[in-house]
């Protein structure tokens, strides 16, 4: 069946560059037919091709899908009390991980299943038509490939961190750990995981023990991204150039080197601003690093500890207010941004033959993400062609 979507006030569609999401582009008065599961075609409002069904957005605003190329999904358990110590004045800390790791591996496969329901659902509500998801939280070779079977069932976008923190366990034996990340942990989870993700911080896993991870998750087909300069300055910006990473995540504490490496290997940055609102850390430069020619995603992070939202309209006011973006960049951050950071072609813009993931907002413009934080603005949601979430005007 083809839907006409007809008087939208502002289509955003990232005009596509022939193979992937190109800058930022808007059309007012504009169309858009989709069909089979995809866009069919865009343009003026005044003279569009006829369909099975027509929709008059009234004026609305209608966007590409939101990418969100960063969350950890699967876990059991909350550390609420954890965000309340921190907004007590107590620091962030990656040790909290481990409260739940111990959640996590005590649940059963139906309990963390329905977790990643509630979330992917709560996503949906908020616009989110693509998303990333880690493992992290199981950091046993039984509980992450576990992790990693149930994210499959949501997403193709599972990436295998097994090297999140040291577990408990291994307190004493970090180079045992690594093995275990390297040898069975991966075997058992490669097959259901396209990237390899390292936390590459103090009190995680240093610049050797990365490179490892790294290059045996590569050596298993996995494309690598990393947890980068998160809580400090660090070697893991440069550590993901060098890898060839298709993204660096967090991004905090950066020099210019760091943003020299990014911009020269080509890796996305993917800033997460929610988790700087969580954990009242300063906020990256984003500035710098678009002058610099790097490209930046936005996503949510989403998480018991470090931030606990799952809403991309929150994170592009966040990108827009705290990193100075403009609405224009922040918008595209979270659509195109996250498509690049995930390498994918076909999601992230709304050019004819992109999969038909299409955001409806009760508002003209998508500046109102920013203009009206906190307001449930998304109207309907597309994915695939089928209505998901919302409703017709
Ligand atoms: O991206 N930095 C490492 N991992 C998560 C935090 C996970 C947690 O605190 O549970 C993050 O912020
Ligand atoms: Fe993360």
């Amino acid at each position: 069946m083809s839907v006409l979507i007809t008087n939208i006030g502002e289509l955003v569609t990232n005009a596509p560059n022939g193979i992937g999401p190109g800058p930022f582009t808007s059309a007012s008065s504009a169309a858009l037919v989709m069909e089979a599961g995809v866009v069919a075609w865009t343009g003026s409002s005044a003279r569009p091709p006829a369909a099975d069904l027509r929709v008059d957005a009234g004026g609305r605003a209608v966007l590409p899908g939101f990418v969100d190329s960063h969350a950890h999904l699967v876990f059991a358990g909350e550390r609420s009390a954890e965000f309340a110590a921190r907004m007590a004045g107590q620091p962030y800390q990656a040790g909290g991980i481990r409260s739940t790791v111990a959640a996590t591996r005590a649940a059963s496969d139906e309990a963390l299943g329905a977790n990643l329901r509630s979330l992917t659902a709560e996503m949906a509500l908020q616009g989110t038509t693509t998303f990333e998801c880690k493992s992290g939280y199981g950091l046993t070779v039984a509980d992450e490939a576990r992790s990693v079977a149930l994210a499959a069932a949501f997403t193709r976008e599972v990436t295998y961190l097994g090297a999140h923190v040291v577990p408990a366990e291994y307190a004493n034996d970090t180079a045992g750990y690594v093995d275990l990340v390297c040898g069975p942990m991966l075997a058992a989870c490669a097959p259901h995981s396209r990237w390899v993700d390292v936390f590459c911080e103090k009190g995680a896993f240093g610049r050797d023990e990365a490179a490892a991870v790294l290059k045996a998750g590569k050596a298993a087909g996995l494309i690598p991204r990393v947890h980068a300069n998160q809580l400090g300055p660090g070697p893991g910006a440069k550590l993901a150039a060098e890898f060839g990473a298709a993204s660096a995540d967090h991004l905090t504490f950066l020099d210019a080197s760091d943003i020299d490496a990014l911009a020269g290997a080509g890796t996305v940055a993917t800033l997460l601003p929610a988790v700087e609102f969580a954990t009242r850390q300063p906020y990256p430069d984003a500035a710098a690093l678009m002058k610099a020619g790097v490209t930046v995603a936005i996503a949510t992070d989403c998480n018991p500890g470090s931030c606990f939202t799952s809403s991309m309209p929150f994170c592009i006011a966040l990108a827009v207010r705290e990193l100075k973006m403009t609405t224009d960049q922040a918008v595209w951050a979270a659509t195109a941004g996250g498509a690049r950071a995930l390498r994918r072609h076909d999601v992230g813009h709304l050019g004819a033959g992109a999969r038909a993931d299409v955001v409806m907002l009760d508002a003209p413009s998508h500046s109102y993400l920013a203009y009206r934080p906190g307001v449930p603005l998304i109207s309907a949601v597309w994915q695939d062609g089928q209505l998901v979430a919302g409703a017709l005007p």
